[in-house]
C-alpha cells in the first residue's frame, strides 16, 4: 500500500535537484515532509554521501545536522559543504547502526530527527576504482569501509575463497538471483583458472551463466538489466553487512530520538524495505516480552510502543521523480514518530527516552 508522510501527498513529486557532489536525492521531497525540520533542532543524516538530505534540512530551517557516512571519501568531500554552514553542519566518517556512541561522543545524547538512504551513492558507483560497478572494470573491491577497523574482507575475497554453497547463498539471498546456483558453479570453475580480481572479469562469467540459464526458460526475466546486476547487488550487501547495519541503525534511532522526534528511511530493496516494515510494526504495538537483554527473566517485560507510524505503508517516489533520475524506481520509504515510551534495546533501568533541553514541538504533525 502506498501512503504519505503528512505534507506529502501520494502525488507528490520529489524535486531531483543533483547534490554538488553529482548523486540526485532521492525522494527528497518526502523525507523532508517527514522530518519537517524546525528552527533550533537537531537532525542526523546518517548516509550522508553528498548531502543532499544535509542540504535540504539546513536550508529549510535554522537547526543543526550532524552528517554521518563510513565512506571517507564522502565525508571528505562533505568537509567543503560543512565549511559553508558554519557550526550548522559537522560531517563524520562512521556507521549509522553506532550512531547514538559516535553523537555521544560529542555530547549530543537526543536528536530531533534522523534520515536514512539505504545503499550506494552515484560517486561510489561511477568510480570504477571502488569496484562497485559491472559498468567500468576496476579492482573487485565494493567496500564503503575499506580502511581502518571496520574494513572487513572486499568482494575479491568473498567470490575467490566462499565455499560454493555459500556463494549461492549469499547471490540468492541479497541479489534475489534465480540462477545463483549456476552463478556460483561457474564462479567457482573460473576462479581454478586463475583468482577473479577485476569487475569486468566477475561481470563476464556472471553474464555468461545466467544467460546461459536463462536459454529455453523463464525468457525475460532479465531483459533490461544487465544480468550482472543481481550478483553486484548481492555481494555489495553482503561485503558492507548493509542488512546487519541496518538492523544496527533502526535500534540506534530508538535510543536516539527525543519524544516526537522523526525517523525516515529510505530503501532500494525488497529486504530492507520488510526489515523497516517489521521493526516499525513491532515498536509500534504494545507487547509483553521477555527482555533480550535478561533472558533469563521468569516474568515477561511489558513493552510500549516506541514508534507512531507517519506514514500508511510504504510511501513510493512519483512518476516525474522516476523518469528523471530512473535511480529512484524502486525507492520506497518509511517514517515514524518516537514516542515518550524508553527503547524496547535498553535495560529498563537505563532505558529512559532521550532527553533535550528543548521537547520536540511547533511540527505541523
Ligand atoms: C544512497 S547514498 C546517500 C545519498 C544522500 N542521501 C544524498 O542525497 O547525497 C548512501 C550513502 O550512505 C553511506 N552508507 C551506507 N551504509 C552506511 C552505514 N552503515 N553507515 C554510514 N554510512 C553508510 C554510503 O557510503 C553512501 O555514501
Amino acid at each position: 500500500m502506498t501512503g504519505a508522510p503528512p505534507g506529502a501527498s501520494q502525488s507528490t513529486e520529489s524535486a531531483a535537484r543533483p547534490s554538488p557532489g553529482g548523486h540526485t536525492p532521492v525522494m527528497l521531497r518526502e523525507v523532508l515532509a517527514a522530518l519537517s525540520p524546525r528552527d533550533g533542532a537537531i537532525y542526523v543524516d546518517g548516509t550522508f554521501g553528498a548531502g543532499g538530505y544535509a542540504e535540504a534540512i539546513l536550508d529549510a530551517a535554522d537547526c543543526r545536522v550532524w552528517g554521518i557516512d563510513r565512506d571517507r571519501a564522502a565525508v571528505t568531500q562533505g568537509q567543503a559543504m560543512a565549511r559553508r554552514y558554519g557550526e550548522r553542519l559537522t560531517v563524520i566518517q562512521g556507521r549509522f547502526g553506532v550512531m547514538d556512541r559516535l553523537l555521544g561522543e560529542r555530547e549530543v545524547t537526543a536528536v530531533d530527527g534522523i534520515a536514512l538512504d539505504i545503499g550506494v551513492s552515484s560517486m561510489q558507483l561511477e568510480d570504477a576504482e571502488r569496484g562497485f560497478s559491472f559498468r567500468a572494470d576496476g579492482p573487485l573491491d565494493m567496500r564503503m569501509t575499506p580502511e581502518g577497523e571496520d574494513a572487513g574482507p572486499s568482494a575479491a575475497e568473498v567470490v575467490n575463497d566462499l565455499p560454493e554453497a555459500e556463494l549461492a547463498e549469499v547471490i540468492s539471498r541479497y541479489g534475489e538471483e534465480r540462477r545463483a546456483r549456476q552463478v556460483a558453479r561457474a564462479i567457482v570453475a573460473a576462479r581454478r583458472e586463475r583468482p577473479i580480481e577485476r569487475t569486468a572479469h566477475l561481470a563476464e562469467i556472471v553474464r555468461k551463466a545466467v544467460r546461459r540459464g536463462a536459454k529455453g526458460g523463464a525468457k525475460g526475466r532479465h531483459r533490461g538489466i544487465d544480468p550482472a546486476t543481481r550478483t553486484f547487488q548481492a555481494l555489495r550487501i553482503y561485503v558492507n553487512d548493509e542488512l546487519g547495519e541496518l538492523d544496527r541503525g533502526l535500534r540506534a534511532a530508538e535510543r536516539l530520538l527525543a519524544p516526537g522526534g522523526r525517523l525516515a528511511v529510505v530503501s532500494f530493496h525488497s529486504l530492507e524495505d520488510r526489515a523497516v516494515k517489521s521493526f516499525l510494526r513491532e515498536r509500534a504495538s504494545a507487547g509483553a516480552r521477555g527482555s533480550r537483554h535478561r533472558p533469563e527473566t521468569p516474568t515477561p517485560e511489558r513493552r510500549d510502543p516506541t514508534f507512531r507510524p507517519l506514514t500508511r505503508g510504504a510511501c513510493r517516489p512519483g512518476r516525474t521523480e522516476c523518469e528523471a533520475n530512473p535511480r529512484a524506481r524502486s525507492a520506497r520509504m518509511r517514517a515514524a514518530e518516537r514516542t515518550a515510551a524508553p527503547a524496547w534495546d535498553t535495560p529498563r533501568t537505563g532505558g529512559a527516552p532521550a532527553q533535550r533541553g528543548a521537547p520536540a514541538q511547533g511540527n505541523a504533525r
